[in-house]
């Protein structure tokens, strides 16, 4: 496997999570998510104990789960309370329990070994649980590629100018180099200082900035976890931040090859647009469409490469690299290598 087991990942949106069985795959794993009556939401694994059969294609009792199959029926904690054919469940029957942690807009999930979910909190995100002035919206996508391709490529922004060239600023016709890479033994970040320009064409109709004005931009990027993306743009206007934006993406391996993507932004600024969180929305599909044709081309080129193949690293690339070191480094961790 190309991914950690120890550690949260974004099993799917809050939204997503209703009065229905939601199956998703999570490390190569059947999940099934379901709400429960207090709110709390509930992670099995998506397999009776009985035979191989999703419980996602059974119903509902309260907050039991019953198997479309012969009935079997399960509490959230995955124990087989009944089976209709006989007065009761044999020792052990039950299913996987997945902790879960929900961070709105988030449900975390935690797929390693039972018991150390609850020394390592998920990744805290501020700017969709504050409030402080903070607006959200987000998206999420299926994307044919392992997760630390969108991992690296994330941590490598010198594509815009390729990629996205409409989101630079005008006259900035290079990215300066990474100012600051700081570098702990589970996360790396970076941070670059643009000089001041006048404003994008989406800058100005998202943040309501004067368009003819020049402002400064900070940008940076973090690995927080096998799970989180984090990035920064702040424009600033003198030494104040006049419009803030963060872009996460959770990032949850469903197999070696494929991952599931959750897009969220959050802003905040002095002169906020009153559609900006449409603009926004469209913006960075746009961007996440291309991003993920990229991507998904990476994957089949790798599929298809030798396996001695190498490519070569540039300087831009100190902050993927690290993390592709990080990844490694927990996956032989949990291998005990
Ligand atoms: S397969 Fe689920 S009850 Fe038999």
């Amino acid at each position: 496997m190309n991914y950690p087991r120890e550690c949260w990942y974004v099993a799917a949106t809050i939204d997503e999570v209703g009065d229905n069985l939601v199956a998703r795959r999570i490390l190569g794993t059947p999940v099934l998510l379901y709400r429960l009556a207090d709110g709390s939401v509930a992670a099995l694994e998506d397999r009776c104990a009985h035979r191989p059969y999703p419980l996602s294609a059974g119903y509902r009792d309260g907050d039991r789960v019953v198997c479309g199959y012969h009935g079997c029926t399960y509490d959230p904690d995955g124990s087989c309370v009944l089976i209709p054919s006989q007065d009761n469940p044999p020792p052990g029957a039950r299913v996987r329990a997945f902790p879960v942690h929900v961070s709105e807009p988030f449900v975390w999930v935690w797929m390693g070994t039972p018991g150390s979910a609850r020394l390592r909190p998920p990744p805290a995100t501020p700017e969709l649980t504050s409030g402080d002035g903070w607006s959200s919206t987000g998206e999420r996508r299926d994307v044919a590629a392992g997760f630390l391709l969108l991992h690296e490529h994330y941590l490598d922004l010198t594509n815009v100018f390729e990629m996205h060239a409409e989101m630079v600023p005008p006259g900035i016709e290079a990215l300066p180099p990474l100012e600051e890479v700081e570098i702990s033994e589970v996360s790396v970040s970076y941070a670059r200082e643009l000089p001041e320009a006048p404003l994008a064409p989406w800058e100005a109709a998202v943040s309501g900035l004067d368009s003819s004005e020049a402002f400064s931009r900070r940008e940076t990027g973090t690995f927080v976890t096998p799970g989180l993306h984090r990035q920064t743009y702040t424009i600033s206007g003198g030494d104040s931040p006049v419009f803030e934006l963060v872009r996460l993406h959770g990032f949850t391996p469903q197999t070696p090859g494929s991952t599931r993507v959750f897009l969220q932004l959050a802003w905040r600024g002095t002169a906020v647009a009153t559609d900006a969180g449409q603009r926004l929305t469209e913006v960075f599909h746009v961007m996440a469409d291309r991003d993920s044709r990229v991507i998904e081309t990476m994957q089949r080129c790798l599929d298809e490469d030798e396996p001695s193949r190498r490519y070569v690293n540039v300087k831009a690339d100190r902050a993927a690299v690290r993390a592709r070191r990080i990844v490694q480094s927990m996956i032989e961790e949990e291998r005990g290598l």
